[in-house]
């Protein structure tokens, strides 16, 4: 559940609460000043008082001020108004929203007035701001039954206040598509394995078909016919039957682009990541429950896509499986055969990830010949040691792809970081070399990301371009973020909707 967002002509509500901007060098926007005469200078007397100084991101609340019958103004510091980003705009929307939730207000009204000589135009402003507040507000709280109401965050709705609100409207109705899309993603993730396995998240991503998306999903029997040996091996010890999902959105505009190659997007949906054989320890395995994280974001973004009538084909393939330890579990060197033909010598059943992915990877391929590959995956620890919770990692075979993802992750807030892919047969490479098998699916521990995603990049046709997102550090947040709480954060669904969006759909 999250705010209802409504676009309205600018006019000071005269009750409950406001926000209402001021910018760096403690100047009060219009309507600040405004509020504040009518108050008899409450608000500048307020700001004269301690620290806020109107940069960016600050927030200073009065509550009850005299002389208006407002229950609180929140005077919302937005910096240096010519330096104003998307992002900053979507980070003081969900600042606010922030700051309310526990207050006991039911809405809250934004002035979004007095940013004259920032970048976008005041509808586009006033639709990010809309969008923060929009991010920030999701909860996923449906399994807490003993919170009393009064604990609740009890904020239901936000009012944007814009010059144009028929077009602020037109210009959100995009967005918040996409805000959808993530909060789908983070439901996703944030439930619990004996909620989501393979078939009841594709049950979850058949709900896409009332949006045009196509889904269908291939269980243990069609798989083990097209040879799906690595997949199936990472399955087979559980009790849960593995499934690989295929979602496509055809919305590609003319008759000749619907048939145009596609976009693919792979993602790693392990279920539950014990370890397998290789059992982890006991400490933070919990966490294992969104090792779907990559199968989430695509699930995620084809709702993205076909809310917002992306004029785009893409196709969203998910290796589904669980990986669990029992009798009938692959044991540590287990020779398994991918689809591709090549084998892997299973020296860690907890490396799962990229024997998933490896026969997605080349179902993708030979099934919809895509004119390029995306995978997400929540694939090592590693990522998180090199890049901690803020950066995903990048592994890409092509400069102009990796540069586009690295454009759109930043202008997103989903930023990404480029680490070292070497060619076939060159070192980092070589480290998966086998002795019984053509690889195995460890190196040593140095450099494990790259190992890992010199494994995939064996199962990716020479030619097709290709980029792996490492998403274990950035799929689940301990901390809220202006625009995130803490949780499942959805990363990755609106750095692939822009990338599209900005590369794709032209
Ligand atoms: N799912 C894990 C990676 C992971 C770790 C994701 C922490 C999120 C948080 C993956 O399947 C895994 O277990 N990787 C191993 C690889 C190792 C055995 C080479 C790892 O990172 O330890
Ligand atoms: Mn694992
Ligand atoms: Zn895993």
């Amino acid at each position: 559940m999250s705010v209802k967002i409504t676009f309205a002509a600018p006019k000071l509500p005269r009750t409950g609460a406001v926000a209402v901007g001021a910018m760096e060098g403690r100047k009060l926007s219009p309507s600040a000043e405004t509020l504040d005469k009518t108050a008899g200078g409450t608000l500048s007397r307020a700001i004269k008082q301690g620290r806020f100084t109107g940069k960016k991101g600050q927030i200073l609340e009065l509550v009850a001020p005299a002389g208006l019958h407002n229950s609180r103004i929140l005077l919302v510091g937005v910096g240096k108004t010519k330096d104003l980003k998307d992002l900053d705009l979507e980070n003081l929307g969900g600042s606010v929203v922030a700051r309310m939730s526990d207050t006991g207000e039911a809405g809250v009204t934004i002035m979004v007035d007095g940013l004259a000589e920032a970048v976008r135009p005041p509808a586009e402003r006033a639709a990010r701001y809309a969008l923060g507040a929009r991010l920030r507000s999701y909860r996923f709280d449906k399994y807490k039954t003993k919170v009393k109401p009064e604990d609740k965050p009890g904020l239901k709705s936000v009012t944007v206040m814009v010059a144009n609100p028929a077009a602020a409207r037109r210009a959100f109705a995009s967005h918040e598509k996409v805000a959808e899309g993530v909060a789908f993603t983070r439901d996703l993730v944030s439930e619990p394995a004996n909620i989501i396995y393979p078939k009841s998240l594709v049950a979850e991503a058949k709900k896409l078909s009332k949006l045009g998306v196509t889904v269908q999903a291939l269980g243990e029997s069609e798989m083990r016919k097209l040879g799906m040996g690595a997949l199936l091996g990472v399955g087979q010890g559980s009790a849960r039957e593995s499934q690989l999902l295929i979602m496509r959105w055809n919305g590609a505009a003319t008759p000749r682009g619907k048939n145009a190659a596609p976009l693919a997007i792979v993602g790693k949906g392990v279920t539950f990541d014990t370890g397998g054989i290789s059992i982890k320890p006991a400490g933070g395995m919990e966490d294992m429950k969104w090792d779907m994280g990559g199968a989430g974001v695509t699930i995620g973004l084809m709702a993205a896509l076909a809310g917002r009538k992306a004029k785009v084909n893409v196709v969203g393939i998910c290796a589904l499986a669980e990986n669990m330890p029992s009798s009938t579990a692959q044991r540590p060197g287990d020779i398994v055969t991918s689809m591709s033909g090549q084998t892997i010598e299973v020296i860690n059943t907890d490396a799962e990830g990229r024997l998933v992915l490896a026969d997605a990877l080349c179902y993708v391929q030979e099934k919809f010949k895509p004119k390029a590959i995306v995978d997400l995956a929540t694939l090592t620890g590693a990522i998180i040691i090199a890049l901690g919770h803020n950066y995903a990692g990048l592994f890409c075979n092509n400069d102009k792809l990796s540069d586009q993802l690295t454009a759109a992750g930043k202008s997103v807030g989903e930023p990404v970081w480029r680490l070292p892919l070497a060619a076939q047969g060159e070192s980092y490479d070589k480290d998966i070399d086998s002795q019984a098998a053509d690889m195995k699916n460890v190196g040593n521990r140095a450099g494990g990301s790259i190992t890992a995603a010199q494994f995939l990049q064996r199962f990716v046709n020479k030619g097709t371009p290709w980029a792996h997102l490492d998403i274990a550090g950035t799929t689940w947040s301990s901390k809220d973020t202006p625009t995130v709480p803490k949780g499942g954060t959805g990363f990755g669904v609106r750095l692939l909707d822009r990338w599209i969006a900005d590369n794709h759909e032209k």
